[in-house]
């Protein structure tokens, strides 16, 4: 063995500790440290000839990258939709590197079951039947991707084609109609070889909705009458977090043959509190669900859920059969179910969370970043520069300029923001209106820093 690996081995318990001590420090300071990263990134360095050994690697990130890493898993990091990591799916996650599973299958370890276990309390959660199998993926895009190609294998035996083997091209076109898709949606059909253009718009509610318009897609579907569709149908919107009516969407299944795909990324979690659980109403009707885990679930990255109704097809789509693999019999093995072959523990940070806070403590989550983003709004409501592009529907402020609100001040905005090292929210354009974002999902995020974040966009202004 390497002289410097011997010596790690030797030093293994010494060298975790002083790991520890950094990733405590860190996480302590969090709340205070620049939420956003800010000057030049360090110069490359050549490949090491010789190594230094971890604790010298460790001291080498400490100084060289570690001061420009963002604090996204803060409390004041509004962008995107960013969630930060849980203390107990922290701990989670680091044993999944300590115990170093691959989940493709059992492979002599029980931890498939474990899986199997998370991904059943997360259907339970999520309020969907048993029908539902599930398994994890790295995001939403992944989980987004899994969906349409079982989709895509579902129209195949809707026409009598075998796409798995065939291949897309044997299927001829298939149109995918959604009102507010994610763009994930249209990178899935890049990847699958549907093609971005067969992605179909279909109009919104009026009212500056995002959501679908339901009459509207029952005449895209009665248009397509006769030829296999999938329709994408969304809860939670990036911008405004607006939800399609699923109940009425999967009542259209009457009349019209298609598969329901639901992203429900973040907005699945909706359904953690009765208060806004109406909002998924119908998400169990859904062919496919993607859920992220790393957005409100607060689990570090990356993590998200796909569910499905038809594993038969999701097993015709990946399974990868091989005498030294096995093939799929009885319970597939995860291999045969997702893009993946071997296969990262990442249900253990999902299972720590949910067992050290249930059901209540991941409501309490999402209750409270709501309240918080409807006292940011109320804020922005009363600062005489700033106006709301939207209500506050859930868990976004979507807000821009009061007077002007062109791109390039708009940026400026956000700009200072981030200069400012108190808060981060990101640009978008609604409703052809450049605006920003303030999503909040981070389990930390208190009435003082939406305070503190209202201030600095007054101060910004
Ligand atoms: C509605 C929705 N779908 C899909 C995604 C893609 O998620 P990921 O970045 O985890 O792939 C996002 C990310 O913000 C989202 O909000």
């Amino acid at each position: 063995m390497d002289r410097t690996l011997a010596g790690d081995l030797a030093r293994l318990p010494e060298l975790l500790q002083a790991a520890r001590d950094v990733a405590a420090r860190e996480v302590a300071g969090l709340a205070g440290r620049p939420v956003a990263a800010s000057g030049p990134a360090p110069g490359r360095a050549p490949l090491p000839a010789e190594g230094v050994g971890g604790e010298g690697a460790l001291a080498c990130f400490a100084e060289r990258w570690a001061p420009g890493f963002s604090g996204s898993a803060g409390p004041r990091y509004l962008g995107f939709v960013t969630g930060g990591a849980t203390p107990a799916s922290l701990a989670g996650d680091w044993l999944t590197s300590a115990f170093d599973q691959n989940l493709s299958g059992a492979g002599g370890s029980r931890a498939e079951e474990l899986e199997r276990e998370t991904v059943a309390w997360l259907r339970e959660l999520f309020g969907l039947g048993p029908e539902h199998s599930g398994a994890f993926v790295t995001g939403a895009t992944m989980s987004n991707t899994v969906g349409l190609a079982i989709g895509r294998e579902w129209a195949g035996e809707r026409l009598g084609v075998d796409v798995s083997r065939q291949g897309a091209a044997a299927l001829g076109p298939l149109d995918v109609l959604s009102g507010s898709p994610h763009s994930s949606v249209a990178k899935a059909m890049s990847v699958l070889g549907l093609g971005r253009d067969r992605l179909r718009r279909v109009s919104l509610l009026p009212g500056g909705r995002e959501a679908v318009d339901v009459a509207a897609l029952e005449a895209a579907l009665a248009e397509r009458a006769g030829r296999p569709v999938i329709v994408v149908a969304n809860a939670g919107t990036v911008n405004t977090v607006d939800f399609d009516d699923l109940r009425a969407i999967a009542a259209l299944r009457e009349r019209y043959d298609f598969w329901l795909h639901v992203d429900g990324a973040f907005g699945a979690f909706a359904a953690l509190s009765p208060r806004y659980a109406a909002l998924v109403d119908g998400l169990d009707a859904a062919d496919s669900v993607c859920v992220d885990l790393h957005k409100w679930l607060n689990v570090p990255y990356d993590a998200a859920v796909q569910f499905t109704r038809r594993r038969d097809l999701q097993v015709a789509v990946f399974h990868n059969a091989s005498p030294y693999l096995g093939l799929p019999a009885g319970e597939p093995e995860f291999l045969h179910l997702t893009p993946e072959n071997s296969r990262r523990l990442r249900a253990l940070p999902a299972w720590f969370s949910l067992v050290a806070y249930g059901r209540t403590g991941h409501r309490e989550i999402v209750e409270r970043n709501v309240a918080l983003a409807r006292r940011l709004g109320a804020g922005i409501e009363a600062l005489p520069g700033l106006s709301l592009l939207a209500p506050v529907r859930l868990n976004v402020v979507c807000f821009t300029l009061a007077e002007d609100p062109s791109e390039e001040r708009v940026a400026r905005l956000a700009r200072a923001v981030a200069a400012s090292g108190e808060a981060f929210v990101t640009p978008t354009v609604y409703d052809g209106v450049p605006g920003l974002r303030a999503a909040f999902s981070n389990w930390r995020t208190s009435e003082a820093d939406t305070d503190r974040v209202l201030r600095v966009l007054a101060a910004s202004l």
